[in-house]
């Protein structure tokens, strides 16, 4: 059955793939991006949400600019924290479902095992902070709620770190990669079918949704050099050298453990994401044709 769909964050890296992909499956969207519905911006979300009556809001917008919001305080509350109220009064207002995309940065990255959705949470920088603000919100104002925790995003939208380290490893002699941060890079092509699987449920809560089984930074460039030059036919100059947190102090502190176990994925019975290598191949092949 054909959903009326309303994408927040439309022109960002999974806002572009979630909009295509509800195109492509016939649903019909409205996409919105900054200019379209500001999402600081209350009255606009209730006037832009109620003329369009959506069934269900998959809310991607965010600022996500992590070492920036260590500074821009405000910014980073007022879109990931006042932003989300916003649209999560709309949506609610509208009697429309709200997806809440959130992050790994949720938890302080202290444990040694993964995280599951009922965790503490701890989050230790700003925008970490914020993005759990945002789920408070949620949490508080809306009665048809999914909050789908994800990770390591990159899509073919956007500048992300697989494009940053296929052009690097053609410009530089030697790169170093943090081998000490272990987590799940998450193809956006791959979270937006799970999305799309998700949203026509009433299986409500929260999610961990990342492609499965974990790398380090360093594990994740090699195999983005080994399946590029496979796949794309490229030829990589630089060294690969592992490195540690330390040696490329950051404004914003990185959690070391960012695994997320996928506990309500297998507690309601939906499909998992495939592995992250898997989806690395899948997103150089899409990015040849
Ligand atoms: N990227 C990651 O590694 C990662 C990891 C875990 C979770 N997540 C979460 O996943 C979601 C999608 O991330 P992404 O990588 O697709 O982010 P992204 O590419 O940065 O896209 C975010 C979009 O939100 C828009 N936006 C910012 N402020 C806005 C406002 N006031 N009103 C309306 N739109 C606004 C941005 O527009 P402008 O370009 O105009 O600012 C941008 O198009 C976010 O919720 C993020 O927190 C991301």
């Amino acid at each position: 059955m054909a959903e009326k769909v309303l994408v927040t964050g439309a022109a960002g890296q999974l806002g572009r793939d979630m909009v295509l992909l509800l195109e492509n499956k016939g649903h019909e969207v409205l996409a919105c991006d900054r200019q379209e519905m500001d999402i600081t911006d209350l009255d606009q979300c209730g006037t832009v949400i109620d003329d369009f009556k959506p069934a269900i809001v998959i809310h991607c917008a965010a600022h996500t600019a992590v070492d920036a919001a260590e500074t821009d305080i405000d910014a980073a509350y007022a879109i990931n924290a006042v932003g989300s109220r916003n649209v999560a009064l709309a949506a609610e207002k509208a009697g429309a479902k709200l997806i809440y995309i959130s992050t790994d940065y949720v938890f302080n990255g202290q444990s040694d095992r993964p995280y599951h959705e009922f965790d503490n949470t701890d989050p230790q920088s700003i925008y970490g902070k914020s993005k759990r603000a945002g789920e408070v919100m949620v949490q508080s104002l809306s009665t048809k709620y999914f909050i789908v925790r994800t990770s390591w995003v990159y899509g073919k939208y956007g500048n992300n770190f697989v494009k940053t380290m296929l052009k690097l490893g053609q410009e530089k002699p030697l790169l170093q990669v943090v081998h000490d941060q272990t987590g799940s890079p998450t193809y956006t092509a791959d979270l937006a079918a799970f999305l799309l699987e998700l949203m026509v449920t009433e299986k409500y809560g929260i999610y961990h949704a990342s492609n499965t089984e974990t790398c380090t930074w360093y594990e994740f460039t090699e195999a983005i050099f080994a399946e590029a030059k496979d796949i794309l036919g490229l030829e990589f100059s630089a060294k690969l050298e592992p490195c540690t947190t330390e040696q490329f102090p950051r404004p914003a502190p990185r959690p070391r453990n960012s695994v997320m176990e996928h506990l309500s994925i297998r507690t309601n019975g939906l499909i998992d994401l495939r592995p992250w290598r898997e989806g690395l191949r899948a997103f150089l092949v899409d990015l040849k044709e």
